[in-house]
């Protein structure tokens, strides 16, 4: 079921002062897969995932796409990779509206010489409305401000705007993080949907329940190294909690 390697990183290292957050970890993901990433609080995941989504710079490693050796040195680098990351609160900004949320450092012009000209605010909108009703999410309208919608929808956005550029790769860190159920259902079921679409993931969870719902491969870390990666199948929660 699963395809080619999208991504592969090996001996990602990083330390802040004296504290070693990632210690030489290796991780391989493949098309048509989602990794649940799991493990304690301050065991390196979202470490990990800021160094794919051009948060953080590694110290030490390398990362391959498409069995390319790539440097991702911000987000907009990430983004250009076909991966997008949607984190627990503030991967939208709340004083602008969803329309621009949706197309922020991508906007479309509506005419341009030498790349610089006025933003198509029409097709952006009309474009928002398109992409956020395909993710089942219902605004009144696409010019209302992220910061007046409910932390459920502002994911409903952030997921609207990895679906429109046709992101490759979905990182997700504790997306559901303050999400009602009703809403946080929609979230799983969101990252149920990327192995049909050839797109990838990551998803990071305190929630093992939610991990085996979703996810096709546990990779569990424990003080900066990975010390768990197998497919869902063959491990439970039980063996988690054990190592973790
Ligand atoms: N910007 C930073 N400056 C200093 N130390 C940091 C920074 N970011 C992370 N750390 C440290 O690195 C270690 C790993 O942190 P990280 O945020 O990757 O953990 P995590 O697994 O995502 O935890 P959580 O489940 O609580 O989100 C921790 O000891 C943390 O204190
Ligand atoms: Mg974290």
């Amino acid at each position: 079921m699963s395809g080619q390697i999208f991504l592969q990183c090996d001996a990602l290292s990083k330390s802040y002062g004296g504290v070693d957050a990632l210690k030489s970890a290796s991780l391989a993901i493949r098309e048509n897969e989602v990794v649940g990433l799991v493990g304690d609080n301050g065991a390196g995941k979202s470490t990990l995932i800021n160094i794919l989504s051009g948060k953080q710079q590694a110290d030490a490693g390398t990362i391959r796409i498409g069995g390319q050796a790539v440097r991702i040195r911000k987000p907009a680098d990430a983004r250009a990779l076909g991966i997008e990351t949607i984190y627990q609160d503030n991967s939208t900004v709340p004083t602008m509206s969803v329309a621009r949320n949706l197309f922020v450092g991508r906007e479309p012009l509506a005419w341009s010489i030498l790349g610089l000209g006025p933003l198509d605010s029409s097709r952006m909108a009309a474009d928002a409305a398109a992409a956020l009703a395909e993710v089942g999410l219902h605004l009144r309208s696409p010019d209302a401000l992220v910061g007046e919608l409910s932390g459920g929808q502002r994911q409903g956005v952030a997921i609207a705007r990895a679906m429109y550029f046709r992101s490759k790769m979905i990182i997700l860190d504790e997306p559901t993080n303050h999400l009602s159920v009703k809403e946080t259902d929609k979230v799983i079921a969101f990252v149920q949907t990327l192995r049909g679409q050839g797109k990838c993931g990551i998803f990071i969870s305190h929630n093992l329940h939610h991990v085996f719902e979703s996810c096709h491969r546990v990779v569990g870390m424990a003080r900066g190294e990975i010390v768990l990666d197998k497919p869902v199948d063959a491990t439970s929660i039980e063996e988690i909690h054990d190592i973790l």
